[in-house]
């Protein structure tokens, strides 16, 4: 089975390329390494000894979309690309909707055109805005707090409408929580542009001593210890998931929705410490503001993906800090030499 990857260069689609290999799916990946680097491809080509057809393109290029559809016999689609800093899209929402809804409209097209009507999307715990209480399931009401998440919720809302339109489409939409960590190897992991936006990410820059301190961003929240928290999912288990989603495909379930997560949720200070533990580093910080727009608590109930999907993620938080750890330490500037 032919598998393409949109965004097929980036950090959650290195992963899941990589089970796909190993699970015996081919893979064309799309990528036009807005926010990745090719060497993410041939690492992931290293470690399994096989190899990807790369199309260094633009999803909203919709000739050069048509022209890989025709020389690819696609099976499915799993669309990774999009952009994703919630900050950013805030003070350039335009590029964010035109990115990513005129980007998923475009490749829905083109799939249409030919026929391919198997689909996984990288939705986002963000669709649930501030959720009532914890755990958060599928069935939770649906809000966006800024322009990033907006787009997610409008493509979740464009797939439910596509699919009423016609149920021969076969669609898996997943909601994931906070992916971090790294492939056991150190050699494919998490490699953002400058500063790290995200917690795990700026922690890994501390303990490397490229940053001085983290910021935790308040610690006078209704938690236990004062500071936000998250779901935390490892991006392995997390790339496992979406190979169950493709098996779920298979069996023409139509619309589909999962949150993958862990269930379980961690503060910012369980993170320092656990961050602590592998690196064998005390790691400095300090507590500013909250940064506006956060939310205090969200964690994922992921039964519905066990029971329908029998997924389950099964890196815990020691695992998940290591990795990350590894990966930075084998690649101190991430993927450039
Ligand atoms: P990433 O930035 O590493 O991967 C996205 C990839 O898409 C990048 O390689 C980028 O170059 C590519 N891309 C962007 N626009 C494109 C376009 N128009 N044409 C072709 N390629 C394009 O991000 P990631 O963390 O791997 O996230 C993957 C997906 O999962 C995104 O849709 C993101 O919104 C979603 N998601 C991520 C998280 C997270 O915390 N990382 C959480 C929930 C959902
Ligand atoms: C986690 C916790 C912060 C940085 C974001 C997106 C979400 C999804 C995942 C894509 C929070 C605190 C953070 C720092 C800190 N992405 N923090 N110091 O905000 O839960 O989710 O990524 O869909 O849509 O919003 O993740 O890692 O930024 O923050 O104290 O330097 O760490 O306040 O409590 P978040 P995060």
């Amino acid at each position: 089975m032919k598998i393409l990857v949109t965004g097929g260069a980036g950090y959650i689609a290195s992963h899941t390329n990589l089970e796909l290999l190993n699970a015996g799916y081919d893979v064309i990946a799309i990528d036009n390494l807005s926010n990745s680097c090719m060497e993410s491809i041939t690492r992931v080509e290293k470690l399994t000894n096989k190899k990807i057809s790369f199309y260094e393109a633009d999803i909203l290029d919709k000739d050069r979309m048509t022209k890989i559809f025709q020389e690819e016999k696609i099976d499915a689609v799993i669309h990774f690309a999009g952009l994703k800093a919630v900050g950013e899209s805030c003070s350039i929402p335009l590029k964010y909707y035109k990115n990513n809804l005129s980007g998923t409209i475009t490749l829905l097209e083109v799939m249409q055109e030919f026929g391919v009507k198997n689909l996984v999307f990288s939705s986002s715990a963000t669709v649930y805005g501030e959720p009532k209480s914890v755990p958060v399931t599928e069935e939770f009401p649906l809000s966006a707090t800024n322009p990033y998440g907006r787009t997610k919720l409008i493509i979740e809302d464009m797939l439910r409408d596509l699919y009423q339109s016609d149920s021969s489409w076969n669609i898996a939409i997943l909601r994931y929580f906070n992916p971090i960590g790294a492939h056991e190897s150190g050699e494919i992991g998490e490699d953002p542009n400058g500063i790290p936006n995200n917690l795990v990410p700026y922690v890994a820059k501390v303990a490397a001593g490229v940053l001085e301190q983290i910021n935790v961003f308040g610690d006078d929240y209704d938690t236990p210890d004062g500071t936000g928290i998250r779901d935390y999912i490892h991006v392995v288990d997390l790339a496992l998931g979406h190979i169950k989603a493709i098996d779920k495909l298979n069996q023409k379930p139509g619309l589909v929705t999962y949150n993958l997560g862990t269930g379980v949720g961690y503060s910012v200070f369980d993170i320092i410490r656990n961050y602590e533990k592998a690196c064998n580093i005390k790691l400095p910080y300090v507590v500013t503001d909250r940064r506006p727009g956060d939310i205090p608590i969200t964690y994922a109930d992921p039964t519905k993906a066990f029971k329908e999907l029998g997924w389950k993620a099964e890196r815990g938080i020691e695992k998940m800090c290591e990795d990350s750890y590894r990966w930075q330490s084998k690649n101190p500037n991430g993927y450039r030499k």
